[in-house]
Formats: C-alpha cells, sequence, structure tokens
C-alpha cells in the first residue's frame, strides 16, 4: 500500500522539496509514499486568479477565500476520499507523536497549506477539515508545517526506517523524551562515555536510561512530565502510551 500525500497548496514547487532526499526520498523512489500537489490557484475564478480577500472587520493581510478553498478541497475529496483533511495553521491542534502514528498507519492525507492571514473561518465550518500546529511560532505559510508533518509520518511507513529502529524508544514513544546517546570515540576532550554504557549489562544499562528518560523529562519538559504522571505512573507503551488529555 502506497501512503499517498496530497497537497494544496499555492507554492506547489516546495514539494516534495527536502523529502526528494535521504530517507524520504529513497523511500519515494520506492514508491512507499507518493507526493501530490494541488495548486489552489486553479479553483480561482476571475481574472487575476485571486485566492484571498481583505479581512472582514479590518485588519492586515489577507485571508484566503472559503469558495476557492471549498472548491479546492472538494476536488482533493474525489481524488482521496478516505484520506484525512488536515490544515496547517497555527490555531490549530498541537502535532503530537501519537497522531503522527495514526496518519503513517492509514491511507495518506490531505493537507491544506494556509498562507497570508489564514483561512476563512467557514471552511472549517463547511467541511471536515483537521486544523493542525506544528508549535507555538508563526510560519510564512503552512507548507513548511506540512513537511515537517510527513517527515514524521514517512519514516514510520513500513520498511522505511528498517528493522533497526522501530521508533518505539524514542522521544515522544513512551511519553517521555529518550534518554541520551554517546558512541565511540570512548573520550572526547576528556569526557568520557559513562561507564554503565559500556559495562555489558544490559539490565542496568535499562535502569540507567529510564532514569535519565525520566529526570531529563522532568528537568526540560516540565508539562511532558506532569501528563506522564511522573514517577508514580508506570510507563506507557504502545504507540503506547495513553495521554490523559487526548
Ligand atoms: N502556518 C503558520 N504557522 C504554522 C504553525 N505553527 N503550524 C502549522 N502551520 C502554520
Amino acid at each position: 500500500m502506497t501512503f499517498t500525500a496530497q497537497i494544496l497548496t499555492l507554492y506547489p514547487d516546495m514539494f516534495p522539496g527536502p523529502l526528494g532526499t535521504s530517507l524520504a526520498g529513497k523511500a519515494l523512489e520506492q514508491g512507499k509514499w507518493t507526493c501530490n500537489t494541488v495548486q489552489m490557484r486553479d479553483f480561482a475564478t476571475d481574472r487575476h486568479r485571486s485566492v484571498d480577500d481583505t479581512p472582514a472587520g479590518g485588519g492586515a493581510g489577507m485571508v484566503l477565500r472559503a469558495d476557492i478553498l471549498g472548491q479546492a478541497v472538494d476536488h482533493a475529496l474525489a481524488q482521496q476520499p478516505d484520506a484525512p483533511v488536515i490544515a496547517m495553521t497555527p490555531r490549530g491542534k498541537p502535532l503530537t507523536q501519537r497522531r503522527v502514528r495514526e496518519l503513517s498507519a492509514g491511507l495518506g492525507v490531505t493537507i491544506l497549506c494556509g498562507r497570508f492571514e489564514g483561512f476563512d473561518e467557514r471552511i472549517f465550518e463547511g467541511r471536515d477539515i483537521e486544523e493542525v500546529s506544528i508549535g507555538d511560532y508563526v510560519l510564512s505559510g503552512g507548507e513548511m508545517g506540512a513537511l515537517v508533518l510527513l517527515d514524521a509520518c514517512i519514516r514510520l511507513l513500513p520498511g522505511v526506517m528498517g528493522a533497526s529502529c522501530s521508533g518505539d524508544d524514542e522521544s515522544f514513544e513512551t511519553g517521555l523524551l529518550e534518554y541520551p546517546q554517546y558512541t565511540r570515540p570512548v573520550e572526547w576532550e576528556g569526557r568520557i562515555i559513562p561507564e554503565v554504557l559500556r559495562s555489558g549489562d544490559h539490565a542496568k544499562v535499562e535502569a540507567w536510561r529510564k532514569a535519565k528518560a525520566e529526570a531529563d523529562t522532568r528537568l526540560r519538559r516540565p508539562d511532558l512530565w506532569e501528563r506522564h504522571g511522573g514517577a508514580s505512573n508506570p510507563p506507557p507503551s504502545g504507540a503506547r502510551r495513553t495521554n490523559k488529555e487526548d
């Protein structure tokens, strides 16, 4: 099965962009995923091919028109009726590894990339669209967000990462940050790889990693630690953890 990414954008040249290289690029060549872009401007109706207009109520910038977006989304749905439609916007629900895992297990995703001041809100009333943010900062458009979302999904597709790393140990998969990693040389600028990691004692290594993951999460990401339930909560698993908030 090929995971199909359908991207509605005013800048189709941005795709596959960086996803045409490295792991995702190889997977694209191998047909493990497909990247289709749709130029939203093709759904404009005037001779200037305009897709946006001034905000109702006044204010800076321009807003993507609901009628144009509606036509573009309907076209995308006709191509791929069963894939979720996601709009990239800083107003959206923050993207999580859990959602990435769900998406990567599906048929694909249709992504609507915003520009300017955003989307006419009525598009979200008139169509089943999930609003997603990749973080609390504002990008100049949704394209970078779409690339981030797709990268996170593609690496989880079967056969993309290889058997060596299923991803299960990584940051967020357990509800915690991942433990720190080291590799040779054993000594660098007087700094030595922790002894336990060189001991060959797998149980001790596991215990050390768990303790580090917990300590680092508590210090760096108190929000994650809180959600994890602190030390009182046995670590979750199975794409794998049930977050209390979800
Ligand atoms: N478009 C602009 N900013 C964004 C963000 N933070 N996440 C997703 N899409 C965006």
